[in-house]
């Protein structure tokens, strides 16, 4: 069926009263509703609840100032429901069928799984056989992370899903698709000649991507003490950023022809092997220090629900390279941590020396150009070139060119589940990663995984409020290069 904007839809909340409900869906929810998105929710988790203490719950998650809060409250219900028994499926069908009626919602449905894993294959098995999937409009499910923890086991989720959903109506969420500027790199590569023309090794030495994060691991410790920084944002995260930054433009600028040539990327990014994993990968665990705001914070280890002895990293940096023709030789370094110095995603991209040339001395000790995208907290771009210095000697000085999307470091741009949520609601899964990218990103992360256990590569340590063990800095240091100062504000 034709898919068109602002269609009625039912969706099915899985995880209703789960963290990253309250924190990002229900306020992605209200803003949509404001711009008329026509829809109802159905909220499911296990706790007890009646539709008023849900509209209670969820109304606490809105912003203060919000309005017409009664109207968009009055779309939400609630049915407690234990996934592993069929019988409240069966309840859920009716209770469907009653709100598709009454609200017109023409059959088309999402089934958000925000959800452990374990129980993706199992919602949806019972989804189909309760008669919840075949509609008389579209269904989309979106699924969130973590899809599997290695290939083989995201490989048997994704057939469980299969059972039920075709891939295109699989939408497997990564937030940062989501984000202004994650979105903006097509535009800046590729409605730009003078970045494109010279994207590539020819001109590029390096590029470095950071997502640092100031946080420990809070409520999540169970979850993040069995998937690590590698599993978190690497597999990931990271990879869609790869992705898009070496990506070739695409024959049509459409769903499946954007999402192929991210999968030529992931696919020509080469694997790890035992030889190689002490050049190629870092991993780092923080003990107690003080973050930037002075707050002083304990070790990884000592935080709740941690075991003592963890050997988890909760910081990965790694040198990746793209075998194709394109970025051949050139190192892709990347870095994720938590309690580190600074919350900052950005993308750094830094180009070759000028030639060196006795007769241009007063040259010779320009600055690398470095085009920076600022994802955040600050969204832009910023150029760095070298000047003349305002005086005699002709020597240069670096000066830099700034593009800022929102400096506030709150800004008006849609949030990333809003705009993942509305992307779902008209059926464009641009934005969304298909089967490929994923399987293929977790044969690179198991390749990484196999060489670091067999050569047992070292947790190194770094002290929480700083950029990570010193280790990640000779990762770079070793072909000449250095991580650029992060900058948080653009
Ligand atoms: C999630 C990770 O995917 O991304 C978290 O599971 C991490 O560990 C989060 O904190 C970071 O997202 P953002 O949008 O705050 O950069």
């Amino acid at each position: 069926m034709m898919e068109t904007q602002k269609q009625p839809t039912l969706i099915f909340m899985f995880g209703a009263t789960g963290d990253l409900a309250r924190r990002k869906l229900y306020p992605a929810f209200y803003q949509l509703y404001k711009k008329n998105q026509d829809f109802a929710v159905i909220g499911l988790a296990r706790r007890p609840h009646t539709d008023e203490s849900y509209r209670d719950l969820i109304n606490q998650t809105l912003p203060k100032s919000s309005e017409d809060r009664s109207s968009f409250l009055d779309r939400f219900y609630y049915l407690p429901l234990d996934i592993e028994r069929p019988e409240n499926f069966s309840t859920l069908k009716e209770l469907s069928d009653r709100l598709d009626g009454q609200y017109g919602l023409q059959g088309n449905r999402i089934f958000y799984l925000s959800l452990a894993p374990r129980f993706f294959g199992l919602a949806a098995k019972h989804l189909r056989n309760a008669g919840l999937t075949e509609t008389s409009g579209w269904k989309h499910v979106i699924i969130e992370k973590p899809f599997g923890h290695d290939f083989a086991s995201a490989k048997k989720l994704n057939n469980d899903l299969l059972q039920v959903f075709d891939e295109k109506e699989i939408y497997r969420i990564d937030h940062y698709l989501g984000k202004e500027m994650i979105q903006n790199i097509e535009s800046l590569r590729f409605a730009n000649p003078i970045f494109e023309s010279v994207w590539n090794h020819r001109y590029i030495s390096n590029v470095q991507i950071t997502l640092s994060e100031t946080l420990g691991v809070g409520e999540r410790a169970s979850y993040y003490d069995q998937t690590g920084a590698l599993l978190d944002m690497v597999q990931n995260h990271i990879m869609q950023m790869i992705a898009l930054t070496a990506m070739e433009p695409p024959s049509r600028f459409e769903t499946e022809e954007t999402r192929y040539e991210k999968v030529k990327v992931i696919q020509s990014i080469r694997h790890a092997s035992a030889e190689n994993i002490f050049n190629q990968v870092v991993r780092g665990q923080y003990t107690g220090g003080v973050l930037a705001d002075g707050t002083k914070v304990p070790a990884y280890r000592d935080e709740e629900k941690i075991d003592k002895n963890s050997n988890t990293e909760t910081f990965v940096a790694a040198r990746f390279f793209i075998d194709n023709y394109r970025w051949s030789g050139v190192p892709f370094y990347i870095r994720t941590g938590k309690r580190m110095s600074a919350k900052s995603t950005e993308i750094v991209i830094q180009f070759k020396d000028n030639p060196k040339n006795p007769y241009f001395y007063h040259l010779n000790d320009a600055a690398p150009n470095l085009l920076v995208v600022h994802v955040q907290p600050d969204e832009g771009l910023s150029l760095k070139l070298n000047v003349k210095q305002f005086n005699e000697t002709g020597n240069t000085m670096p000066i830099t060119m700034k593009f800022c999307n929102n400096c506030a470091n709150e800004g008006n741009t849609p949030d990333a589940y809003e705009r993942l949520l509305a992307d779902c609601l008209k059926g464009d899964s641009t934005n969304f990663t298909r089967w490929d990218e994923v399987a293929y990103s977790w044969s690179l992360m198991d390749s990484i995984v196999a060489a670091w256990s067999e050569k047992q590569l070292p947790l190194d340590h770094y002290e929480a409020g700083s950029m990570g063990p010193a280790s990640a800095d000779q990762l770079l240091a070793r072909d000449g290069f250095h991580w650029w100062p992060l900058t948080t504000t653009v």
